[in-house]
C-alpha cells in the first residue's frame, strides 16, 4: 500500500478529488491530510471522508519534527500539495527527496513566485491578456514553484474572460488530470 499526505490550506476541493479517486483503490490511499490553517475547509471535508486531518503552526512546519513524526505515523510515501500556501522547510525536503509534489494554476514559469497562489494568479492571467492559462504539477525544492515540472495541461482564455471564470476552467483541468498524475507517480 502506498499513502499519500495531502497538505492544504484551503477549501480543500482538490484534496477531496484525489481522496475519492482512489477511495477504492487498494493499493493507494489519502491516509492523512495536514493543514497550517484550523478553520481551513479542507478539515470539514476531511471529516466527511473519514481521513484524519490535523492542523500545525507555521513554526511547527518550519521546525518539522512534529511533522515528520506525523508522515511517519502514517507510513507516507508522497506529499501532496493542493492549495498549500506554506514553504516546506529543509528538514522536510531532506525526508522526503522528490517525494513532494505541488500544484500550480497557471502555466509556470509565468505567474509563479511569492505571493501568487488562488485568484491572485487568475487576476494576473487576465491582467495580462494571457490567450492560455492551465495547471503545472511539480516537484517542491527550496524556492516557491521551481522545481521540475512533471505535467501541464492548458486551456483557453477568452479575452472576456473573468478571473473567475478562468479559475473554474482551471479547477476543472486539476480535477481531471491531478489524481492521474498522482496515480502515475505511484506505480511507476
Ligand atoms: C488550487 O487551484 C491550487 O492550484 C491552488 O490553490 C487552489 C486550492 O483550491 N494552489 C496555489 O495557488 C499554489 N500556489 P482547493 O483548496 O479548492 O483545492
Amino acid at each position: 500500500m502506498k499513502n499519500i499526505a495531502i497538505l492544504a490550506s484551503g477549501s480543500g476541493s482538490n484534496a477531496e478529488n484525489i481522496a475519492r479517486y482512489f477511495a477504492d483503490n487498494k493499493n493507494i490511499n489519502v491516509s492523512v491530510i495536514l493543514s497550517n490553517n484550523p478553520r481551513a475547509g479542507v478539515h470539514a471535508r476531511a471529516n466527511t471522508l473519514g481521513i484524519p486531518s490535523f492542523t500545525f503552526t507555521r513554526e511547527e512546519f518550519v521546525e518539522a519534527t512534529p511533522i515528520l513524526k506525523k508522515l511517519a505515523e502514517y507510513h507516507i510515501d508522497l506529499i501532496v500539495l493542493a492549495g498549500f500556501m506554506n514553504k516546506i522547510s529543509e528538514p522536510l525536503l531532506k525526508a522526503f527527496p522528490g517525494k513532494i509534489i505541488n500544484i500550480h494554476p497557471a502555466l509556470l514559469p509565468k505567474h509563479g513566485g511569492k505571493g501568487m497562489y488562488g485568484m491572485h494568479v487568475h487576476e494576473a492571467v487576465v491582467a495580462a491578456k494571457e490567450k492560455e492559462s492551465g495547471i503545472t504539477i511539480h516537484y517542491i525544492n527550496e524556492n516557491y514553484d521551481e522545481g521540475a515540472t512533471i505535467f501541464q495541461a492548458t486551456c483557453p482564455v477568452e479575452p472576456t474572460d473573468t478571473p473567475e471564470e478562468v479559475a473554474n476552467k482551471v479547477h476543472a483541468l486539476e480535477y481531471l488530470h491531478f489524481p492521474k498524475v498522482i496515480e502515475k507517480l505511484l506505480t511507476l
